[in-house]
């Protein structure tokens, strides 16, 4: 299987004036990740002047040698924060200063993008440091090869029950650190046969091999972990965290581990949900299995990252008091405070499972003693799957810029994952991955905006989702205008024309079972009763009220009161918090139904106007490209005519209520 390069395909720059006279990249290289700047700026700068600089192993010194930019100086200065870089121009020189080497693999990656979108470098001057401590992919990837809720091909890990570390493994290190992610889970949260062997000999020389790879770039390499491994390896008859034997086997099996994989991060673990086993099973609680697993890797620096996506799937949902919605915050709110310092709770951006549209996680807010990272998925599982285009870093804005008030002042949820609001520094962002081995990475090349745009968000969220867009336009197909104009407004107008033509205001699924795609008003595989949206003839939406289920109780004011009242709650999410009659009049002045009709007939024109848009850009796309996107594009269009009239039809012939506009509902 061949490769592409995605953002780091650097081509030749001819009219760049200030990257030709780049002769020497300067640096006393004592690690990998210095090695590996020095490589990777020699790389760019060749293929983007056509001369290779050479390399000295100098120490920044020197005379300045003029006006012009011959030479790139890393420096090593320990006054800086962690991880971050001063990229500047001084004389005949640009240096890049970090108070350690993945700070200048930051600084370099950085100032390959300057390159990218040919800056002038004469003027350069670029602090940042990263706003989230940890900033990491989940691969759910299967050792067999195949990917859970994979769109783009097979793993590039694992093939037939072996790891592989290849050619390819290199530039998906690359890849990441240049968007500043420094850590990945390479294998899937559902922990199955062969995958508990992770932890055992038979791995320990290839997760060696990769720990040290990814470690060059500035990644730490983690494992997902089953929790009854030691029942499902047939060591112990028991994965009780308070049983002795149980404890001692841990601690036994973490000793070997990281005496074979020193640089190991830690583990991510989901326990007691969709049938994954946990604690629960010994009558225990998730900080008794959390905190077992965090001692037993405490004295080799390893973290334990425990799930909150917990909820009992095959629950009878009828009750209208039984709430999926509530499971993550009622497992854990009680457990605040309970668990050790190197656990942290990895809580998914809603409370359901990563809609088009969902409230914030109220756990966010809720939680103000436990260490907290943020779950997304770029993975397009329910939103399009990577044949839809669908721009996420406009959700991740919002959930970041949720202010749970929590506080008075640095109460974000952005605030709280990056450390400032609990001054926290085991947190951050995860983001479960959209890569596979096609090719181009991510199936539809669009989709590769999702990653690169992850990795800059948890960098640096100031960022917008447009600022994030352009350039990763740029820094992909050059600075063409048309190219960017229309991409731009591609990506922009993504998310939002999927939420348009997909479940209606907040409700969310509605989707085929199992694969996740396409519409279907009942179909969801846990909902076998309709009470996932309780549409009936009269109207529709779930009442999580204090009349109904209380869940909208969970948040600090004014949030609890403004979603909790049918006038107030916003009507993106009115469906999500409210049973209300299809007639009920929104903010927006439409009725229900009508807002339903006119949406989804707004989301299909928004994807005709793409698809226009997009075809004049033939010629100035590589052909390869331009075809992909196109054959993607023609399939959304027919793609979001399905969801279009199945969800019309459904709640006409449901209401019996006719569009006011007369058009064709089938
Ligand atoms: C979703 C998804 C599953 C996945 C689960 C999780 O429910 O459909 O495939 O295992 O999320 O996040 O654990």
């Amino acid at each position: 299987m061949s490769f592409e390069q995605a953002y780091l395909n650097y081509t030749l720059k001819e009219n760049y004036e200030d990257i030709k006279n780049i002769r020497y990249v300067e640096a006393v290289c004592d690690d990998k990740r210095m090695e590996n700047s020095v490589a990777e700026l020699r790389l760019a700068i060749e293929k983007m002047s056509g001369t290779k600089p050479e390399y000295t192993a100098d120490d920044c010194g020197g005379e300045n040698a003029g006006p012009v930019i011959a030479r790139i100086c890393l420096k090593i200065n320990s006054q800086m924060d962690p991880e971050a870089y001063h990229v500047y121009a001084e004389g005949d020189k640009i240096m890049i200063e970090a108070s350690d080497s993945a700070g200048i693999l930051y600084g370099s990656f950085e100032l390959i993008r300057q390159m990218q979108m040919e800056k002038e470098l004469k003027t350069l001057d670029i602090k940042k440091k990263p706003d989230m401590p940890l900033r990491m992919l989940n691969h759910w990837d299967n050792m067999d090869g195949s990917i859970e809720r994979g769109y783009a091909g097979d793993s590039f890990f694992f093939v037939n029950n072996e790891m592989v570390v290849d050619e390819r493994i290199h530039t998906y290190a690359r890849l990441l650190a240049a968007v500043g992610i420094n850590g990945t889970v390479i294998n899937n949260v559902n922990v199955k046969e062969c995958a508990t062997y992770l932890i055992t000999e038979r791995y320990w020389d290839k997760v060696r091999e990769l720990s040290e790879v990814l470690g060059g770039y500035g990644i730490k390499l983690f494992l997902s972990l089953n929790y009854a491994a030691p029942v499902e390896m047939g060591e112990n008859t028991s994965a009780d965290p308070l049983d002795e034997s149980v404890i001692k086997w841990w601690k036994d099996r973490m000793k070997k581990v990281y005496a074979a994989v020193p640089k190991l991060g830690g583990f991510l673990i989901k326990a007691d949900s969709e049938g994954r086993p946990g604690p629960f099973t010994y009558n225990r609680t998730h900080a008794d299995g959390a905190n077992m697993l965090a001692e037993a890797v405490e004295p080799y620096g390893g973290t334990i990252i425990w799930r909150c996506f917990v909820y009992n799937c095959q629950q009878d949902w009828r009750d209208k008091k039984t709430d999926r919605a509530r499971s993550g915050y009622d497992n854990f709110m009680g457990l605040d405070g309970t668990f050790r310092d190197n656990v942290i709770l990895q809580i998914k951006n809603g409370p359901m499972d990563f809609q088009v549209r969902e409230p914030i996680h109220p756990l966010f807010g809720g939680l103000e003693k436990t260490n907290q990272m943020l779950e997304v998925q770029i993975a397009q599982e329910y939103t399009g799957q990577q044949r839809h285009i669908c721009y996420l870093i406009p959700m991740f804005k919002e959930v970041l810029a949720f202010r749970t008030y929590v506080r008075d002042t640095y109460d974000t949820v952005r605030d709280i994952v990056s450390g400032k609001t609990f001054h926290q520094r085991n947190c951050g962002m995860a983001a479960v991955s959209n890569m596979g081995n096609d090719d181009n990475w991510t199936g539809h090349d669009l989709a590769m905006a999702n990653l690169y745009g992850f990795g800059r968000l948890a960098f640096e969220p100031d960022l917008s989702a447009q600022e994030i867009a352009a350039e990763w336009i740029t820094v992909s197909y050059g600075r063409d205008e048309l190219v960017k104009e229309t991409i731009e407004y591609m990506l922009m107008e993504s998310w939002p024309a999927y939420e348009k033509y997909n479940a209606p205001l907040g409700i969310g699924w509605m989707v085929n079972p199992s694969f996740h795609y396409g519409p279907n008003v009942d179909g969801y595989e846990y909902d076998r009763w309709g009470t996932y949206h309780r549409a009936d003839h009269l109207g529709i939406g779930v009442d999580r009220s204090d009349k109904g289920t209380g869940y909208a109780l969970l948040y600090h004011e004014p949030h609890a009161s403004v979603y909790n009242n049918v006038d107030t709650c916003p009507d993106e999410l009115l469906l999500f918090f409210h049973h209300v009659p299809y007639t009920w009049k929104l903010k927006s002045g439409k009725t229900v139904i009508q807002h339903i009709y006119d949406t989804h007939f707004e989301g299909v024109e928004t994807v005709d106007e793409m698809v226009a848009r997009f075809a004049k850009l033939e010629g100035k796309l590589p052909e390869l490209v331009f075809k992909r996107v196109a054959d993607r594009l023609a399939h959304q269009k027919m793609h979001s005519r399905e969801w279009r009239d199945q969800i019309n039809t459904y709640f006409y012939r449901k209401s019996g209520i006719a569009d006011e506009k007369g058009r064709t509902i089938y």
